[in-house]
């Protein structure tokens, strides 16, 4: 038995979305955008229907959602969009803010724009891998343009406060972009409420599936569209929506809305569990705050191993991510930004745990664990 727990890398797609994508493969083939014919409009209507579930899931309206590829595309659009917009209308604000603790997806098209002439401010994050409020509101000059922080990060777990966040950024005149893929159906976000201006999202994130995502907008906000062509999502994201996939995204999201407190509360006792068995082995510390973080997160460090060596007896039993596997190799920006050497970031483990995930599954990972660590240090 392999004990899949690597649930913030990807999630398993729900049955009941597969089931509700299913007729939008092959018998109910036509184009949405084809307005002239029966099919052509009952496929416009499932995209609308998907569009109203990913809305309410986010506490907007339909008109906010525009589809997309996934969240990368989504921060991309959201990042290049604004910067764009500003540009062309002349605007002063230009500077960028964000942390040292994002995405890829996020940093990377920062920097982008950075080589672009949209100066760049990373801020640090405190030993638990949360903002400086205070920090964050004196790098709000009156250049800045937009604000881009993660609800919940994808290594620690940790969340964000993003309401205090777009309370300053208001203050301030500021927009506020929000990578929301590890909290969009994990967490609830009130997205027109906490004051948010963009959002992005991804299905295979919340057991949708891959290669579809969205970026919420807020009507009126000026986004310059980085996809060129025929004109759909009211000409923000050209290219003929996807339709078995914005299906899925929105009844993945919908029920992944649906039982978020129960399966934060029953992953939450999981996690600790498994936290209390394994700091009980000694040398082992987590990385991330304890408190805010999303309940199916666990990272952390052991000392005195190889990290490799460690990787190498885990992954006969258990699938979890170490502290190198999201950028492909290098040492995780994450952990370094928290003060992990780059060796006790190859010794650190991620377990995401899912909707799917039993006791059975736990014991075995700290079995797995215990066994491991114990043949290391010998
Ligand atoms: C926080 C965060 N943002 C963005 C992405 C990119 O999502 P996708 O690969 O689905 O575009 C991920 C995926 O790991 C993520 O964890």
């Amino acid at each position: 038995m392999l004990a899949y727990l690597d649930h913030q890398a990807s999630t398993p797609c729900d049955p009941a979305v597969l089931t509700a994508m299913a007729p939008w493969w092959s018998e109910q083939c036509a184009n949405p955008s084809s307005r002239g014919h029966r099919p052509g409009l009952s496929a416009a209507a499932a995209v609308e229907r998907a569009r109203a579930q990913v809305a309410a899931a986010l506490g907007t309206e339909p008109g906010w959602v525009v589809f997309t590829s996934g969240a990368t595309e989504a921060n991309n659009l959201a990042l290049k969009g604004v910067a764009e917009a500003a540009l062309e209308r002349g605007e002063r604000r230009r500077t960028l803010v964000s942390l040292v603790i994002e995405h890829r997806a996020v940093l990377d098209p920062l920097h982008y724009l950075e080589r672009h002439g949209f100066p760049l401010r990373l801020l640090p994050v405190d030993g638990g891998g949360l903002v400086d409020l205070e920090a964050l509101e004196a790098a709000l000059s009156p250049d800045v343009l937009l604000v881009s922080v993660m609800a919940a990060n994808n290594e620690i777990g940790v969340l964000q406060p993003i309401a205090a966040i777009a309370r300053l950024c208001r203050r301030h005149g500021v927009l506020l972009h929000v990578d929301a893929a590890q909290a969009a159906g994990h967490i609830p976000l009130a997205m027109a409420e906490l004051g948010v201006d963009l959002l992005s999202l991804s299905g295979h994130k919340c057991y949708g599936p891959k290669g579809v995502g969205a970026l919420l907008v807020r009507p009126g906000l000026p986004l310059a569209a980085q996809i060129h062509g025929g004109g759909q999502e009211e000409g923000r994201r050209a290219g003929t929506v996807a339709v078995p996939l914005v299906v899925g995204l929105g009844e993945a999201l919908a029920r992944a809305v649906a039982d978020q407190g129960e399966r934060a509360g029953r992953l939450g006792g999981l996690r600790d569990r498994l936290w209390s068995d394994l700091e009980a082995i000694g040398g082992i510390a987590r990385n991330g705050a304890a408190a805010p973080r999303l309940a199916h997160n666990l990272n952390l460090t052991v000392a005195g191993v190889d990290g490799a060596a460690l990787h190498r007896l885990l992954r006969r039993s258990i699938a979890v991510s170490s502290g190198s596997a999201c950028s492909q190799g290098s040492p995780s920006h994450v952990l370094a930004a928290l003060g992990r050497s780059r060796a006790e970031a190859a010794a650190s483990i991620r377990f995401g745990l899912g909707r799917g995930t039993t006791a059975v599954e736990i014991a075995l990972a700290i079995t797995a664990v215990r066994e491991a660590v114990g043949q290391l240090r010998g």
